[in-house]
């Protein structure tokens, strides 16, 4: 077989990952606890083709810019070394929510073609294994492979300096499915537009000139420890209130880097968030590396908190996921 159709989710992260361990291969630095989401994908096709000179990657219908298809070549080459398969590939693959604008469209895209791309050469790889080669690409999309709720632990702390450490393998593990915990997540659109810093770049500015990295980078793994016990006694305020701890750290660490992915319209946003709170609903927010903001709310109260964020100001749209599968393979073909 040498075709294969990939659906992902994007997940959120409720502990957040923010920092590489340094020496290469893209290991992250803290551990990451994330919600897969049902309700936003983007669906892929990897076909190896003999008559292709080089790689092509058609995103939403348009030839990817080369930084895109950089990255995207470079996973491919791993699929070759690992299989055999010698030809190029095109990759065509559809978000059905904004491209690279802190929506995670990178976790949900480097999933599917992790999965496609292993499939169409004809690998017979575990999920763990496609997890391993997509953290390579982006470490966050390691977490799409799985369903529910998903760890990525932090990278080993003893590696050596510049390597891609293609022997150390590092996969996400599923903690707990879906229907583990009633919960909506509200993703408030607050701009369609492209972010103006990648997150791999946030990163490396924010281990490389904030003087709160090293702080963040010993606390991330306390949030996260206190945010996977709430999470698996279902306490829904304690992993609310820990999630926005974290993303709150997070950004704190990036912000005095000078990396700033907040606008008015965020800050907008987290008001109303706190309002809802202190009006008796439990709500809460978790922003990634984009000006949108994502909120955690019962299932029970979806509906009330999507009327609050609609009416904030700045928020364009709301979209509505709740926590759902992991990647895999489909058989419809996408143009
Ligand atoms: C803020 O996975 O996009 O969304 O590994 O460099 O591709 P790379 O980074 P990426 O970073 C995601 C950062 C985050 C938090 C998270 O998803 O854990």
């Amino acid at each position: 077989m040498s075709e294969a159709c990939s659906i992902a989710h994007p997940n959120i992260a409720l502990s957040k990952y923010w920092g590489k361990r340094p020496g290469g291969g893209n290991f992250p630095a803290v551990p990451s606890l994330s919600v897969t989401l049902a309700g936003l994908e983007t669906r892929t096709r990897v076909r190896f083709d003999s008559s292709l000179q080089q790689d092509r990657i058609v995103l939403n219908g348009e030839r990817a810019d080369a930084g895109t298809e950089a990255r995207t070549s470079e996973l491919l080459d791993r699929v070759r070394r690992a299989s055999g398969e010698e030809r190029h590939a095109e990759v065509r693959t559809r978000n059905d929510f904004p491209t690279a604008s802190g929506l995670a469209s990178s976790a949900s895209g480097f999933a599917a073609l992790a999965l496609a791309a292993t499939r169409a050469a004809g690998l017979s790889w575990s999920a763990s294994q496609v997890s391993d080669l997509a953290r390579r690409s982006s470490a966050s999309a390691a977490r799409s492979l799985f369903d529910g709720f998903v760890e990525l632990p932090a990278g080993p702390a003893d590696l050596g300096e510049g390597g891609a450490h293609e022997d150390v393998v590092l996969s996400a593990r599923s903690l707990a499915p879906a229907g583990h915990l009633a919960l909506t997540v509200l993703v408030c659109v607050t701009t369609e537009a492209r972010k103006a810093i990648g997150s791999s770049e946030g990163m490396r500015r924010t281990m490389a000139a904030s003087p709160y990295a090293q702080a963040w980078v010993e606390e991330a793994p306390r949030i996260h420890a206190r945010l996977r016990d709430a999470l698996l006694a279902r306490d829904f305020v304690a992993v609310g209130e820990l999630a926005e701890a974290s993303a709150l750290a997070m950004h704190a660490s990036a912000i005095a880097a000078g990396v700033i992915y907040w606008t008015g319209a965020t800050l907008d946003a987290l008001a109303a968030v706190r309002s809802l709170r202190a009006a008796g609903t439990q709500a809460f927010a978790t922003v990634d590396a984009g000006p949108h903001v994502k909120v955690l709310a019962r299932a029970s109260e979806a509906a009330r908190v999507r009327d609050a964020m609609r009416a904030a100001p700045g928020v364009e749209r709301v979209i509505e996921a709740r926590p759902g599968e992991g990647a895999r393979l489909v058989d419809e073909v996408i143009t």
